[in-house]
């Protein structure tokens, strides 16, 4: 029996220009480069200038996804942009990269899940084009956290980056069971924790836009366990052990909740795909920016299997596992 799935026919991503490092934040907050690589492994991150905003990284994005698929942007029929930094509280980011990039047919509209962002836009494209209602995605996680950043906040403002990262989804019609595409998506939200994690500001609440806010002890203890959980949950429902996964792409928060969650599930150091160090956390962006990186360097191979997980506000967290 044939089934529909959603397949990845190409990936991108975009960096601001500026690079940040740890020194140059010593100098902005009482924090030092040993405690900031010690805590997070992170040693830079980049950091959006004038005219870079999340609608032009993420455009920039979708363009190398494009190009990589071998795509024009009239064979888009779907945007998808995961971002808690739009450009605007409306229109969402969506339209407006879709009408950078000149797409007038078709639809398009932004999805709000923070870091678990990308997770959460992945698995809604794959419904829109297994239900036939569009036939190919652009699936872009884009960020700019640094300006919703308190600045003056240590314990906050090292952890955070800015970037873009998109992929080209296309529904294809394959024998079930075998070839490329989108396997199994799991998501999860657990509301009772958003004040673990939130912005202390919105359009109906104080009219501004606010600042991030977190706990992060309180967000690292529960983070390994949701994000296993989710996993496990995602691996067992396909039949599949941690060993048969070719590449883990985790959201990059903290190289100590990657490697914990790594550990706990069996997947050895060398298939984990690691940007935390080099991006910091850029939220939705993290993973399609990782994949980006590992497509492009040649690890991320057709045929491999790739885990994708992530945990961030809400609590908001969950699990892709997609045949390249
Ligand atoms: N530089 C130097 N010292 C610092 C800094 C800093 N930048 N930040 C905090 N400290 C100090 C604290 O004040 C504290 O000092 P004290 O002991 O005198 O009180 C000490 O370092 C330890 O602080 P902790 O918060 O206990 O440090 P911890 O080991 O928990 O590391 C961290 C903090 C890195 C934030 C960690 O808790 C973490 O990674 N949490 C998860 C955060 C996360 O992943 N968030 C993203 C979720 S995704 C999303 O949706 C956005």
């Amino acid at each position: 029996m044939n089934e529909f799935r959603s397949v990845v026919l190409g990936t991108g991503s975009a960096l601001p220009r500026q690079v940040v490092t740890n020194k140059d934040l010593e100098a902005r907050v009482d924090t030092s480069d040993e405690w900031i690589q010690q805590r997070t492994g992170i040693t830079q991150r980049y950091i959006a200038g004038e005219g870079e905003t999340t609608v032009s990284l993420g455009e920039a994005a979708a363009r190398r996804a494009l190009e990589a698929a071998g795509l024009e942007t009239a064979d888009i029929d779907l945007v998808i942009v995961a971002t808690a930094t739009p450009d605007n509280t409306f229109p969402a980011s969506a339209t407006q990269i879709q009408r950078r990039l000149g797409i007038t047919h078709g639809f398009a509209f932004d999805i709000q899940a923070v870091c678990s962002g990308f997770v959460y836009a992945m698995t809604t494209a794959d419904l829109y084009l297994k239900a036939g209602m569009a036939r190919r995605a652009l699936v872009i996680g884009a960020e700019t956290f640094s300006r919703i950043i308190d600045w003056s906040d240590r314990t906050t403002c090292v952890l955070f980056g800015d970037g873009a990262g998109a992929l080209v989804l296309e529904r294809q019609e394959a024998i079930a069971g075998e070839g490329a595409g989108v396997l199994i998506a799991r998501l999860r939200a657990d509301g009772s924790h958003g004040d673990k994690l939130f912005v202390d500001g919105g359009p109906s609440s104080t009219g501004t836009v606010g600042r991030l806010r977190m706990e992060g002890r309180e967000v690292f203890k529960h983070a390994v366990g949701m994000i296993t959980d989710v996993v496990e949950d995602s691996l067992g429902a396909l039949s599949i052990s941690a060993e048969e996964i070719d590449w883990f792409v985790p959201h990059q928060a903290n190289r100590r909740i990657i490697e914990a969650s790594a550990k706990k599930l069996g997947i050895p150091l060398g298939k984990v795909v690691v940007t935390v160090d080099r991006h910091g956390n850029t939220s939705a962006a993290s993973i399609p920016l990782a994949i980006d990186h590992a497509v492009r360097d040649g690890r991320i191979k057709p045929g491999d299997l790739v885990l994708l997980e992530a945990m961030g506000g809400g609590f908001t967290w969950g699990a892709v596992v997609v045949r390249w």
